[in-house]
């Protein structure tokens, strides 16, 4: 009857078109503040932030790794994953970045996901945006922020702002957790072995100023048997709290400054920049850099399977005539860096489950 009744009366049918755009309307704004349920699944990094590598345990590690694996391996078969189709990544780089920056855009882009990248030397940062700021308004835009920023803990003080996963790519000389997921995922692939269990690890450089030395020793001190020798001048040794924090987990920690008489007995060797930017004054620079090289001379009394690792960009501390050798792995690194960040940017906005294989 009522139906009949706005047959014949279309200012009442109007009416109700108007409620019902109403209604619809109302729904959709409901809609609009709608936040993904967290599924009881077994990703433990669920919508999570990655600020830090105190944050994993062994068993997070290992779900990383599984996930990096099946990433791998889909690339490798060329297998098309669509896991973040409509997504969007919020690259926010206030230091320079290549690999970081390049292989977090191009993770998002292999899962079918999309990119904004800010450029911190013509964003409103110059005109004194505070990055607490900026990370708000890139949230509104963007379902993940990776962030990379001169002063160590500035991710985490972005990430206590943000309600979206935010991922620490190096605060200062902090931490770098995405590196040093990548360097365990790298050593896995390279050795072909199910974890790192037994190794000995010799670290060169700058463990002072560099973050992706922390970071990894503070993911390897959750494997078994593990040996790490510290190699650096005085000035640039591994921070105490490291040291101290490492030993008490129970591995097996030497300093030296010289790898001469560990390399033959060393199975993954990772060399680093002498971090530049990092320096007081250009003469302080000049009196580090340039300590350590290695050659391939070097190469001719390590072990027959070590590896190499660098994180890049290398400046001068592993010679050129090093990168023909087979246990040169650090470009390989920086292929493992892109399935390992796949990984995490998928386990971040829950779109993988721990039980499903991806490929
Ligand atoms: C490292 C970094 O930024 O800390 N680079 C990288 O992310 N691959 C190492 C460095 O700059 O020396």
């Amino acid at each position: 009857m009522f139906a009949e009744a706005e047959e014949h009366n279309p200012a009442s049918r109007q009416d109700s078109q108007a409620e019902r755009q109403e209604k619809r309307l109302a729904k959709l704004r409901r809609m609009a503040s709608y936040k993904p349920e967290l599924k009881k699944g077994t990703n433990p990094l669920a919508f999570a932030d990655v600020l830090t590598s105190k944050q994993f345990d062994r068993a997070s590690i290992e779900a990383v790794m599984t996930v990096a694996t099946e990433m791998h391996a889909a690339r490798a078969m060329q297998k098309k994953l669509d896991l973040c189709r409509g997504l969007i990544l919020g690259n926010l780089f206030f230091e320079p970045s290549t690999r970081t920056a390049c292989s977090f855009a191009t993770a998002m882009m292999r899962l079918g996901g999309e990119v904004v990248q800010l450029d911190a030397s013509t964003s409103s940062a110059q005109k004194g945006e505070t990055f607490t700021d900026t990370i708000r308004v890139m949230e509104n835009y963007t379902d993940c922020v990776v962030m990379r920023h001169p002063t160590v803990g500035s991710v985490a003080k972005a990430a206590e702002v943000a309600e979206n996963p935010v991922i620490n790519a190096g605060d200062g000389k902090g931490e770098h957790p995405t590196q040093a997921l990548l360097d365990i995922f790298t050593i896995l692939q390279e050795r072909d072995v199910a974890s790192p269990d037994g190794l000995t690890v010799t670290m060169v450089g700058d463990l002072k100023n560099g973050r992706t030395v922390h970071s990894l020793s503070r993911l390897l001190k959750h494997f078994d048997n593990i040996s790490i020798n510290y190699v650096a001048p005085d000035v640039l040794r591994m921070p105490r709290e490291y040291i101290e924090e490492i030993e008490a987990s129970g591995v097996k920690v030497r300093e030296m400054e010289s790898y001469r008489d560990v390399i033959g007995e060393t199975d993954v060797f990772y060399m680093t920049r002498v971090q530049k930017e990092r320096f007081e004054t250009e003469l302080e620079y000049e009196r580090c850099k340039g300590l350590y090289v290695l050659t391939k001379k070097d190469m001719d009394i390590a072990a027959k399977e070590m590896i190499v690792l660098h994180p890049l960009p290398r400046v001068d501390e592993i010679d050129m005539e090093v990168d023909a050798d087979p246990r040169a792995a650090y470009f390989r690194q920086a292929g493992c860096g892109l399935s390992l960040r796949m990984a995490l940017l998928a386990m971040c906005l829950n779109k993988v489950d721990m039980g499903k294989h991806v490929i």
